[in-house]
């Protein structure tokens, strides 16, 4: 079945940025810089690739904001120097060339850092690979004011290189979702506590790159329930501990809250309803909301990035979470990696064609 008339394949606007789609591109972390941090032409031509498949908006990998804390590996695409940005600009343009429009995702990984701060101090999370790291360090006064205005450097520059919006990554447990998780913030100050202390420093960021970028300008921002290290820790239990979070974040002046799940179409809060968080999100924000988790995805394992391979399947029931309002773009990530013109096959109704996700298409920017 054809889904050329589906909504999630007709055009959308977002403030300054017009999409042609509403198939965003997830955030994915590849680590295939230099240890000088410039985005290489192989990363050029990965995302080039992504938006001559008709990709509606890539959102980048994750951009550390600072090389101070911000970043947990010395293999991740900074865009500080004058290197590093016109780099970054070469990714912008061939984006652009091609017809699509461009998020780079700002990142600071906190506890998870090479040199880790967070709110509190405490021994540092285990790595996947199982390597120590430093313990964290409390973030002080002076951390606040240069984390705010590395976000905002790296806002500006996203905006000034022709980037079409930005995302703020406080999702995953890294710097601003650290500050929200009760486990992780441990302060007794204005910043720890009560849910509106614990908001206060994302919220702190969201209105300083507000400021920055202007009015227009799209600021989408990540939220999730899960954290990489510690998945059966659940912050939001029901719609009620939802809402002050992703109201404050309107009224600080996100434009568009990204939902980080591992499957789209997994019900929020099962006792209350089956909708699912997108949706919640949508409904208690009155934002538009992007879903994301698994779409095209079957036989998801329980390990991080879905096992060794994943089986294809129908995007049918995410698309029609975009027919029916329950979110407003839907995000694709293995499959995208896999499936460069992803958009193009599933909307001629050709998504059996679609190559299963294999863990060694992460060895290539392929
Ligand atoms: C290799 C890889 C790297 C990722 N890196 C990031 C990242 O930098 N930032 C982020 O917010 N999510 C990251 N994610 C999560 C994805 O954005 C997405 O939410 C997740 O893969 C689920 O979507 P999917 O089932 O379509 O792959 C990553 C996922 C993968 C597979």
């Amino acid at each position: 079945m054809s889904y050329a008339d589906s909504l999630v394949f007709k055009p959308a606007r977002y403030g300054s940025m017009s999409v042609r789609n509403r198939i965003a591109m997830a955030p994915m972390t590849r680590r295939k810089c230099g240890e000088d941090g410039v985005v290489t032409e192989q990363s050029v031509e990965y995302y080039r690739r992504r938006a001559a498949g008709e990709v509606g908006l890539i959102i980048s990998e994750g951009v550390p904001v600072d090389s101070l804390h911000a970043a947990d590996g010395p293999t991740v695409p900074h865009m500080e120097t004058a290197g590093q940005i016109a780099a970054w600009k070469r990714v912008v343009d061939a984006v652009h060339e091609e017809g699509g429009a461009i998020a780079p995702q700002l990142w600071h990984t906190g506890p998870k850092a090479m040199d880790p701060i967070g709110p509190s101090s405490s021994a540092a999370p285990p790595r996947k690979d199982g390597q120590a790291r430093p313990d964290v360090r409390a973030m002080e006064d002076a951390d606040f004011e240069q984390v705010i205005e590395a976000f905002v450097s790296a806002a500006r520059i996203s905006r000034e290189i022709g980037c079409n919006a930005i995302e703020l990554h406080g999702a995953h447990g890294y710097l601003l979702d650290a500050f929200l998780c009760p486990g992780t913030n441990q302060r007794t100050d204005e910043y720890g506590g009560p849910i509106e202390n614990r908001l206060r420093f994302p919220l702190e960021v969201v209105k300083a790159v507000r400021g920055a970028v202007g009015a227009d300008y799209p600021i989408l921002y990540r939220i999730s329930q899960w954290k990489s290290e510690d998945e059966d820790k659940i912050k939001f239990r029901g719609p009620d501990d939802l809402e002050p979070v992703v109201v404050a974040l309107r009224e600080a002046g996100v434009d568009i809250l990204h939902v980080s799940t591992e499957r789209a179409l997994d019900p929020a809060f099962p006792d209350v309803s089956d909708r699912t968080l997108a949706g919640w999100v949508k409904e208690l924000s009155d934002l538009p909301t992007v879903a994301v988790g698994s779409v095209s995805l079957a036989l998801m394992c329980n390990d991080s990035y879905g096992g060794e391979m994943a089986r294809v399947a129908d995007p049918g029931p995410e698309i029609e979470l975009i027919e029916e309002g329950e979110a407003d773009l839907l995000a694709v990530g293995r499959a995208l990696i896999s499936n460069p013109d992803w958009v193009q096959i599933v909307r001629d109704g050709d998504w059996r064609d679609l190559k299963p996700f294999a863990m060694s298409d992460l060895d290539t920017l392929a």
